[in-house]
């Protein structure tokens, strides 16, 4: 079978380091890769080395091996596209359909999807050119990576950070598995609520839940990788940010409710898979509370959280949203499931069934999706991406 053909597009940063490893990702995972690096690129890492690991000639310029045209030839025959790190530069040239390099002529010549992966100093990162030159490129199907905080190429830190290699190449790979779905939410804004709120009873003590965050993170992982923005409001989850999403990070469910109400303004959907606490102390003790001798200690007594899916479902923020909930069930899951859907009254909602050992913290989920339109999709037993893609197709659906 012919190896899938990627271009792997390198503009000048100094994250063109790590491309390395994303590139001996892809060879090694059978893919054949042509690097295409910009003048700039080769001043970080030159061509032997993009030659060595990718078993490949390097293409750096229109003007080589011109007989061949390789200036429309690699971008024609190339399945994925990626660019990393894609430099604000590259970004605006893309943008503008700029082509007075071999990359730039690629990114004009390609009909397959390509997903960039920026690398830049947060305040480049953020000046409106860059954010309306990205905004351009999602608008069109591309696949634009959010970037990771983190250190920055001097001592300072912030967004703009490449994002991890292994991240990247997940991404790469989802999109190509991609076939139909390709990137059919690009030019979407999702948000995802992922984990368990912890509610403080005191500093050192809260009430929470076993959730992991795992679908949560599958949900907006696959999200990204299908082309959309993704808002991950993650309540005490796993420290790791999946690759391509901007992370808010809360702690109790008031915070949480915040967050998603915020990022909720402008989004196309909104998937709330955190597991929220429904009940919060009504009092929090600023000091540690001691056990004294002799001394039974107080009930605790519990106030009512916000519910936070009822609200966006009544109130949504933009005519066409579409809300979806989450729903784990012990008994009756089916009957149960129904009328939470009709009670809360979201577009739709993911059922699971809980148990011991079921469900929490598992790398495997399965479910059934119920619709306010009375539809019923189950989902088999399979990995949580799997779970996550079939709520994207039934969210996609419903866009329109
Ligand atoms: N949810 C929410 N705000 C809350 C509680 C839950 O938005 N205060 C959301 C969850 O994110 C999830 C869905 O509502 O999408 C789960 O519904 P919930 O009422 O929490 O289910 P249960 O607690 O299981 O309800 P019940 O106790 O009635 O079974």
């Amino acid at each position: 079978m012919d190896k899938p053909k990627v271009v792997l597009g390198v503009s000048g940063g100094i994250a063109a380091y790590k491309a390395c490893e994303l590139l001996r990702r892809l060879t090694e995972s059978g893919h054949d890769v042509r690097v295409v690096p910009t003048a700039a690129a080769l001043n970080f890492v030159g061509e032997a080395t993009w030659s060595a690991l990718s078993g490949n000639p390097v293409a750096t310029d229109v003007w080589e091996s011109v007989h061949e045209v390789p200036h429309v030839r690699i971008g024609q025959a190339a399945e994925l596209v990626v660019v990393a790190p894609a430099t604000a530069d590259l970004l605006a040239k893309a943008a503008h359909g700029l082509a007075d390099d071999l990359l730039t002529n690629t990114l004009l010549t390609a009909r397959c999807p390509v997903v960039f992966a920026p690398a830049m100093h947060t305040e480049m990162w953020e000046h409106p050119a860059t954010r309306e030159n990205v905004a351009t490129l999602r608008r069109r199907g591309a696949v634009v990576i959010e970037p990771a905080v983190g250190r920055l190429t001097g001592v300072d830190t912030g967004k703009g950070r490449f994002p991890e290699p292994t991240e990247i190449f997940e991404i790469c790979r989802r999109v190509l598995a991609g076939g139909a779905r390709g990137t059919d939410l690009a030019g979407r804004h999702v948000v995802v609520s992922a984990g368990g709120t912890r509610e403080p009873l005191d500093p050192v003590r809260y009430l929470g839940n076993r959730s992991s965050g795992k679908q949560g993170y599958a949900l907006a992982r696959t999200a990204a990788a299908r082309g959309a923005r993704v808002t991950l409001v993650a309540a005490n989850t796993d420290p790791v940010d999946p690759a391509g999403v901007n992370v808010v990070r809360v702690g109790t469910a008031v915070e949480l409710r915040e967050a998603v109400l915020a990022a909720a303004a402008d989004a196309d959907a909104v998937v709330m898979a955190a597991a929220v606490a429904d009940f919060r102390p009504a009092h929090y003790a600023t000091g540690k509370i001691k056990k004294r001798d002799g001394v039974e200690p107080d009930p605790v007594a519990l106030v009512r959280n916000p519910d936070i899916l009822a609200e966006l479902s009544a109130e949504r923020a933009r005519p066409g949203q579409v809300v979806v909930g989450f729903a784990a069930e012990t008994d009756d899951v089916l009957a149960n499931g129904r009328a939470k859907l009709a009670r809360k009254g979201c577009d739709l909602l993911v059922v699971n069934e809980v148990g011991e050992r079921k469900t929490f913290g598992s790398e495997e989920n399965e479910a059934v999706v119920l619709g306010a339109d009375g539809s019923e999709t189950p989902v088999p037993h399979g990995p949580k991406d799997a779970l996550a893609d079939v709520v994207w197709d039934l969210v996609g659906a419903r866009l329109g």
